[in-house]
């Protein structure tokens, strides 16, 4: 490698470090990505140019051109995604940095025979690639709805730890044997493909975010694998940064659902598709409101928490909520935003769709700040937000959603909901807030709904 080339890693190397900072906040996450790019642009263009690869001209072209259609596809995608689909597009992307793994781990598995330590990075490109790609191709199923969201075979939990058990035997088999067994080999790939698809399907609705950013982390350790298989600096402190924030994230979505990473790793998790909470009859009647009485409501409150969930997103919503927000204060009406960490489909979603309306960031209050506060508050104003104020966590422990913390609006002095139907969010599970003796449902979508509470707010 030409010192050239080494130096070019190391800038890359760099701005991968400082736009995954960047990115921890959102006036600074757009300059963070284009940096990251760069970085990643220009090791891309030293690698193929300067690490005197020794292969005929074509074959630059080759690369050029596969390089070439990738570009272009994956910029139509990205621009055209909408905001709500962002996860299955993070799922696929996922999928395709697991594949580039396993297809390395393939092309260089006879190469590296005999030699114990290539040996071991080779099978661990292709376990834990194989194991991302099919996994990430099912979440992606599952969060488009083309795959039902938990199918669950009998003794699923013992099955996938005897393939788990397996995978790595047989990998232990091959690195201590020194094989070159390709039928080995493919029985490894196909036994990961499969360990992949077992260990998603089993799991399903709002348990499916911290399955996303695990299965982003494994993408980022197959990358760094593979820098090790090659030696090669950037590719494995890429893949360190992907691997480890990824983990964070995890962590952070597993606190956030409250639940444990071993139960997450040894198959123990999810709820059951078929626990509901509650019949509606036992839930009691719903009483509806209007968008006036909601706004003579908000009028004259000191204080309103407004709850954005995934609504909010799909009905695109941020500006409205916003204007809304400013004309309230205006009128000397304190309002906040209160952030569950799973609302929306993505993490940060609320946060990213709120800054993008240019919401003050320090109006954002987290979970734990804001629950407190709620019982000090006038009106709670709900907003396309469902699973994350849903009571049954707290209450029902037959619910897929038990234990996982929530908002508390429900100690608000009114609680005013807006969505479109009686529909149940992404767990799929009745809410009995929505019965509760102080809360009123206000129905339609929520962006035409706000702009007829800012109208009607504007002509008191
Ligand atoms: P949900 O529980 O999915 O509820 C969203 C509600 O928005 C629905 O009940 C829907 O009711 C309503 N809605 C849809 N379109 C609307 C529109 N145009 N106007 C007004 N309302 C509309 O959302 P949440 O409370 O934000 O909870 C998030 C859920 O997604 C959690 O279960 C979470 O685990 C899961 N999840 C989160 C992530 C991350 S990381 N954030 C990733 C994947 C999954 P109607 O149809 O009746 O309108």
């Amino acid at each position: 490698m030409t010192i050239t080339l080494s130096i070019i890693y190391l800038i890359a190397s760099i701005t991968f470090i400082f736009g995954l900072k960047m990115l921890g906040h959102p006036e600074t996450a757009k300059k963070g990505n284009l940096i990251a790019a760069a970085g990643m642009g220009i090791a891309i263009v030293g690698t193929i140019f300067l690490n005197n690869l020794n292969v005929p001209t074509f074959v630059y072209g080759l690369i050029l051109t596969a390089i070439a259609i990738g570009t272009v596809m994956g910029w139509l995608i990205a621009v055209k995604v909408e905001m709500t689909k962002m996860p299955e597009l993070v799922s696929l992307f996922n999928g395709f940095g697991g594949a580039s793994a396993t297809i390395i781990g393939l092309v260089e598995f006879s190469k590296n025979v005999g030699d114990t330590m290539q040996t071991t990075t080779t099978m661990a490109a292709i376990i834990i690639g194989s194991i991302t790609f099919s996994g990430s191709l099912v979440a992606w199923a599952k969060l488009n709805g083309r795959m039902k969201s938990l199918i669950r075979l009998p003794k699923y939990n013992l099955i996938n730890n005897l393939v788990a058990l397996g995978l790595i035997a047989f990998g232990a088999y091959i690195v201590y044997t020194g094989t070159d067994s390709l039928i080995l080999l493919y029985t490894i790939l196909v036994a990961a493909l499969a360990y992949g698809v077992l260990f998603v399907i089993p799991i399903g609705g709002a348990d499916m975010p911290v399955v996303i950013s695990l299965l982003n982390s494994l993408t980022g350790i197959a990358a760094a694998i593979t820098g090790i298989l090659y030696t090669n600096m950037v590719m494995l402190v890429g893949g360190i940064l992907v691997g480890s924030a990824g983990l964070i994230l995890t962590i952070a979505m597993c606190k956030a659902m409250n639940r444990s990473l071993t139960s997450v790793i040894f198959g123990t998790f999810g709820g059951s598709d078929d626990a509901v909470s509650g019949p509606k009859s036992e839930l009691g009647d719903i009483k509806s409101t209007t968008a006036s009485d909601v706004a003579i409501l908000m009028n004259y409150s000191q204080r309103v928490i407004f709850v954005p969930g995934y609504g909010l997103a799909v009905a695109q919503a941020q500006h409205a909520i916003h204007e809304l927000e400013q004309l309230l204060e205006s009128k000397g009406v304190e309002v906040k935003y209160a952030i569950h960490p799973v609302a929306g489909r993505m993490p940060g979603h609320m946060n990213v769709l709120l800054a993008e309306s240019n919401v003050d960031y320090d109006k954002l209050a987290e979970m734990d700040d804001v629950n407190p506060e709620f019982k000090n508050t006038d009106v709670v104003f709900v907003v396309g937000a469902n699973d994350v104020v849903n009571p049954a966590a707290h209450n029902d422990p037959s619910s897929p959603i038990f234990g996982m913390p929530i908002l508390e609006v429900v100690d608000a002095k009114q609680i005013i909901v807006n969505k479109r139907t009686m529909n149940p969010g992404y767990a799929g599970i009745e809410n009995e807030l929505f019965y509760n003796q102080k809360t009123a449902m206000l129905f339609g979508d929520a962006k035409k709904t706000i702009q007829t509470l800012i109208a009607e707010l504007k002509n008191m």
